[in-house]
């Protein structure tokens, strides 16, 4: 079979350059067999065009630099085949981030203020023994933990977000499940109500409203719909608790959604 002829139509902005406006710039190259995006694009760079501004690091879904979005889905330029879209492929940077140039934007930033916001770290007032054994936990324990870890920070999943467009405070999906990591992890010794403190807010899980494009676009398949029905129960659970007060029967522990 021939090879395709591919039109990547590619938004180009340089923001220290701010004469030349925001526009697209069309690239024409022909496919190659088990051609990705990030290939494509790094013909482009190399062949055609020095100047063009785009992120990667692992190529292989691991690193999230290299997210943008792809006819208007957020996807990764390295796991995306280009046979598996049309010959004209249209390209965005990110949305909701800070523009660094093209298709290059700023998630670092973001990442680090959120993980800050949500103080992701174990609290413990245990002192740190350097000789000591390290913290046992069960199998199923440290397998809950792990899922949860899997995020790549690529910003697909707030890129996606309706929520996160209106309010640029919304800690999104991203943030909702580094909250959840650290709610199941046994070595934590935040109270319900610290969380609360965390996420009981418009800016946290009574944010969301629902539509779950986190969820579809997770280029990772992280349980983000699951994990925000947990927040929500454990978060539901904990108001009850400080309303019935400690003489009534408790309300059952929601268990982990792995
Ligand atoms: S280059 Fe690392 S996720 Fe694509």
């Amino acid at each position: 079979m021939a090879n395709r002829t591919l039109t990547l139509s590619t938004f180009r902005y340089n923001p220290y350059d701010p004469d030349l406006g925001p526009r697209m710039q069309e690239y024409i190259l022909e496919e190659t067999p088990r051609m990705t995006l990030f290939t494509a694009l790094t013909r482009i760079r190399e062949d055609m065009d020095p100047s063009l501004q785009f992120d990667f690091v692992c190529r292989s879904a691991v690193c999230g630099s290299c997210a943008m979005l792809v006819n208007g889905h957020p996807r990764l330029a390295c796991r995306t085949r280009t046979d598996q879209l049309p010959t004209k492929i249209n390209l965005h940077p990110l949305p909701f981030f800070r523009l660094i140039g093209d298709l290059s934007v700023d998630t670092g930033s973001w990442f680090a203020e959120m993980a800050h916001r949500v103080e992701s770290w174990v609290h413990t007032s245990k002192a740190f023994n350097p000789d000591g054994e390290e913290e046992r936990m069960s199998n199923d324990q440290a397998l809950s933990v792990y899922e949860l870890e899997r995020c790549i920070e690529c910003g697909c999943c707030v890129a996606a977000c309706v929520t996160a467009q209106m309010r640029d405070d919304f800690l999104g999906a991203a943030g909702l499940l580094r909250v959840a990591r650290f709610w199941i992890d046994p070595r934590d010794q935040r109270t319900d109500a610290d969380f609360y403190d965390v996420v009981g807010t418009d800016a946290g899980v009574f944010g969301c409203v629902g539509l779950l494009a986190c969820h579809d676009y997770c280029p990772k398949n992280l349980p983000l719909m699951e994990q925000l029905a947990y927040l929500r129960r454990r978060i539901m659970l904990a108001s009850l608790r400080s309303a019935v007060g400690k003489k009534e029967r408790q309300p059952k522990e929601p268990e982990a959604v792995p």
